[in-house]
């Protein structure tokens, strides 16, 4: 049965990347480029299905990371004239050569690659089974690709045909493409709650999870809709058909993404290229909001939307992961500049909690990526039930923004490393300026207030530079801490979601176990834990608490625990307790949490570095989470 309060429609479960290509490139090496770049999708398996020019589908697939896939087909044969290809994070049977994707029909003469579940895959295939069908594989995605398979040679009808029809009978998420060994010059794809985008070139076509495999070749692009088919031929424009049959529109779209933004710049990592950038990063996302020198603050779907805005009786933000701990800062940040009280919840406890909610809430929803399943399913129960609903994310074009009723951009350009740095700071940055703009609105607060931190804001790009020189200095006390088993970090007010942050970047890449916690409740309980093989991380800026969080920290030295502290320059008392100190720029005190997360992002990155762990793809995660 489906749960009703998910409006009955069925959502993306599963992720992984797809990427399809055909034109007169080398097939092989544009594919395997764009795994590469959808690696972030997931990385347990990949493959990759040519369609020869003779006729033949050659499929290989590896278990694990893309390189693997490139060393086994080292000594094959490469030669093709369309592809397509697939990395996996595995959800249907376990990560393996066998469960990989492409998978191909029972006659050998139809692959496919997809991502997203078919929930009802086990009654088709139940069904495929008693037809004499045999499977090869765990997954759901091997019926869909059977199911086609015997609608095609049943009804003797064309691969088109035979993809809309098995499509109708599909419960569930997909994003698919389909190649045929009798005709290497066509690619049918098709999506339904799983993203796919389409790149039209000079006699070429692209297709994939979203822009970045594609985005050196073409900067036009169509994002496919719900239930949209995609026939892509070679030396033919692009045609798009409902699973009716019927013409569907084509929107072009152009990319404002560069290739230079994909690629790693002189750095080792993406994580440390991406924690680099935030200066800039910081100013192309202020670019435009706060002008006059600080005096107005202006951000999209505000002023649109005045009415929902100032007569919101309350805000309720749903987000994940790290979004969620922006989410937190959003709340202090909403309820004291605009005294409108706001509620967060995890986007997956949201939309299983039977919320209530009507037409005078506003639900913000946070996502860089702009695809979390939970996230968008948190917005579609959020808009059933009447709430006025406005999207912050990263991915320009992703679901996210396209479901929301408004929202903005968070202009942080593509973050590739899994842990979420510049798109922290960046949503932390609009949220900040989006609550100024909702105080300007409601008058909450006065011009001066508002002009203050205006031109605050102006300054934190060169403040997060001066930030990042403390790099070598934390490179270095990163050799202190690397093995230690577990971490405490504590904060309170706008540090307390800073505390969470930091404890998250440090066990995602580290694997070291780590807790966030506000500093006074660790008397409650965690402070039982603390000894000297325990280091507390304490983020205590001159703020309005700076002399409650001097006792917290006295508390742990008292049971003898090291202490790494970030404070303000010339901090008064702290940096004669604490072990180590790392000094950030003042700033005012909703601008903190922007300024010193960045150490914390610097010390999780050496610490997992000096592991010997793969930060940019830790284990078992993705950076894309479109899995419930
Ligand atoms: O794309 P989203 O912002 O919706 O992603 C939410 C989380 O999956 C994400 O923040 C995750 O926690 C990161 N790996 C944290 O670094």
């Amino acid at each position: 049965m489906q749960d009703k309060r998910n409006g009955g429609k069925p959502l993306p479960l599963d992720m992984c990347g797809i990427v399809g290509y055909i034109g007169d490139g080398n097939v092989y090496d544009v594919l395997i480029k764009g795994l590469h770049r959808l690696e972030y999708r997931g990385y347990d398996s990949a493959g990759i299905a040519l369609v020869n020019p003779s006729g033949k589908l050659n499929v290989y697939k590896a278990r694990g990371k893309v390189s693997n896939l490139e060393a086994f087909c080292e000594d094959k044969d490469l030669s093709a004239k369309a592809g397509i290809a697939h990395t996996r994070w595995a959800t249907h049977g376990e990560p393996s050569d066998c469960n990989a994707h492409p998978h191909y029909s029972e006659d050998g003469n139809l692959a496919l690659v997809h991502n997203g579940t078919i929930e009802n895959y086990k009654v088709l295939k139940d069904a495929l089974t008693q037809h004499g069908c045999t499977f090869h594989s765990e997954t759901d995605t091997e019926v869909l690709v059977q199911l086609i398979e015997y609608i095609k040679v049943k009804n003797n009808c064309s691969l088109l045909d035979a993809v809309r029809e098995a499509l109708k009978q599909v419960v569930g998420a997909y994003a698919i493409a389909v190649v045929e060994k009798d005709n290497p010059d066509r690619i049918i794809a098709a999506r339904k709650s799983s993203p796919l985008v389409i790149g039209i070139g000079d006699n070429e076509t692209f297709l994939a999870s979203d822009a970045t495999p594609f985005v050196e070749y073409t900067n036009d692009c169509v994002y496919l809709k719900d239930e949209e088919v995609a026939i892509i031929e070679r030396g033919k424009p692009l045609k798009l058909v409902t699973l009716e049959n019927k013409e569907a529109k084509i929107d072009v779209t152009t990319l404002e993404m560069s290739i230079s933004q994909l690629e790693k710049g002189g750095y080792p990592h993406f994580m440390l290229k991406e924690i680099f950038e935030q200066p800039a990063t910081l100013h192309d996302c202020i670019r435009g909001r706060v002008v006059n020198g600080g005096k107005k603050v202006m951000v999209s779907g505000v002023s649109d939307n005045k009415d929902k805005f100032l007569n919101a009786k309350r805000i309720l933000i749903v987000a994940c992961g790290t979004s969620w701990h922006a989410a937190l800062l959003g709340k202090y940040l909403i309820q004291d500049m605009c005294r409108i009280p706001v509620e967060v919840e995890y986007a997956s406890e949201f939309r299983y909690s039977n919320p209530v909610l009507d037409d005078r809430d506003i639900v913000i929803a946070i996502s860089q990526s702009g695809e979390t399943a939970d996230t968008l399913a948190a917005i579609k129960i959020a808009k059933k039930m009447g709430a006025f609903v406005y999207g912050i994310s990263n991915v320009v074009g992703s679901s996210i923004p396209r479901e929301t009723d408004s929202g903005t951009y968070i202009h942080v350009g593509p973050e590739i490393g899994v842990a979420s740095t510049k798109a922290f700071t960046g949503q932390v940055m609009v949220l900040t300026m989006l609550a100024l703009s909702i105080a300007q609105l409601k008058g909450t607060m006065t011009k001066d207030e508002i002009a203050e931190i205006g031109k605050a804001i102006l300054k934190i790009p060169k403040a997060v530079e001066k930030v990042l020189k403390l790099n070598e200095k934390i490179e270095r006390l990163s050799a202190i801490y690397t093995y230690a088993r577990n971490f405490l970090y504590l904060g309170r007010g706008y540090s307390y979601p800073v505390a969470l942050e930091g404890a998250l970047k440090l066990k995602e890449i580290s694997y070291i176990h780590a807790e966030g916690y506000p500093a006074a409740e660790m008397k409650h309980g965690p402070i039982a834990l603390i000894d000297e093989e325990m280091p507390s991380v304490i983020i205590a800026p001159n703020d309005h608490l700076y002399e409650k969080i001097v006792n917290n920290v006295q508390q742990v030295k008292a049971r003898g625990g090291s202490i790494i502290a970030i404070v303000t320059e010339g901090d008064p008392v702290i940096h004669n307790i604490a072990d180590h100190v790392l000094e950030v720029p003042e700033m005012p005190e909703c601008l903190t949490p922007i300024i010193t997360s960045i150490p914390l992002q610097l010390l999780s990155y050496y610490i997992a570095i000096n592991k010997g762990k793969n930060v940019d793809m830790p284990r078992n995660l993705a950076k894309s989470v479109t899995v419930e």
